[in-house]
């Protein structure tokens, strides 16, 4: 059997760090186009690197919480087990989960916008903003995708095809407004999975979904466990 995880900010709320579209959202009090874009960066890298540096802090001191823990515990006891993640803070990792796809990058890496080396920096404040490669010199940007921006490719293909084969699909703490991501539970129903949902909040995709759980990630997870196993 193989059981897909598509997870969202929501998942994390419950280690504190918070959602982008929720009440107390991040883009309810930062606007996006002037932080998470090609654009914003080329106008703005210091007041970018600003933001993210503070994200990367929140994200340091953070630690993977019960729903994460649990993710990483079903993915020992069933085998094929995925997570496909638009989270960028690296928490699922952290948890002990090996098989996950990061669909937005991941907040630790950085990459150069002259000579395109990447790598992982976890210091948190990092030293000087903006950052310079350490290789030639040139400008660094935070390894994640922004507003407008293509999705890794690997990932990708990976995520379209997971989502064809599964035979359960859990969707938790996603909004599922963000394309590409939001369409895999569809890919999914219409392949034959069984799509299973947890949220707090009903979205797109509870409409279709053969189980809804109106609780949080960790909450939801305990209940629906028994339909994985
Ligand atoms: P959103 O902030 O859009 O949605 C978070 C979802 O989590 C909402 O549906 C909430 O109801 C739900 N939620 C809140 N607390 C929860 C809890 N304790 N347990 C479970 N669910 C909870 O976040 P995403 O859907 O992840 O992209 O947003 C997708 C993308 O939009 C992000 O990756 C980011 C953002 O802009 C980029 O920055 C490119």
């Amino acid at each position: 059997m193989k059981v897909v995880v598509l997870t969202g900010a929501g998942i994390s709320a419950e280690s504190g760090i918070p959602t982008f579209r929720g009440k107390d959202g991040l883009w309810k009090k930062h606007d996006p186009m002037k932080l998470a874009t090609p654009e914003a960066f080329g106008k703005n890298p210091k007041l970018v690197w600003e933001w993210y540096d503070w994200r990367r802090q929140l994200i340091a001191k953070a630690k993977p919480n019960e729903a994460h823990l649990l993710l990483a515990d079903l993915e020992k006891k069933i085998g094929d087990f995925w997570v496909v993640t638009q989270n960028v803070d690296g928490l699922h990792q952290r948890a002990g989960s090996k098989k996950v796809i990061e669909l937005h990058g991941n907040i630790w890496k950085v990459r150069c916008t002259s000579c395109g080396v990447e790598d992982y920096d976890y210091r948190a404040p990092l030293p000087e903003i903006p950052p310079k490669c350490e290789s030639c010199g040139g400008l660094l940007r935070p390894g994640v995708v922004w507003f407008g921006e293509s999705l890794p490719i690997d990932a990708l293909q990976k995520a379209f095809a997971l989502s064809q084969e599964a035979d359960i699909f859990l969707v938790i703490g996603t909004s599922a407004q963000v394309y590409p991501a939001a369409e895999l539970p569809f890919i999914a129903k219409n392949s034959g999975a069984k799509l299973i949902e947890i949220n707090p909040e009903e979205t797109p995709v509870t409409p279709y979904a053969d189980i809804s759980v109106r609780k949080t990630a960790s909450e939801g997870l305990k209940e629906i466990i028994p339909e994985l196993l």
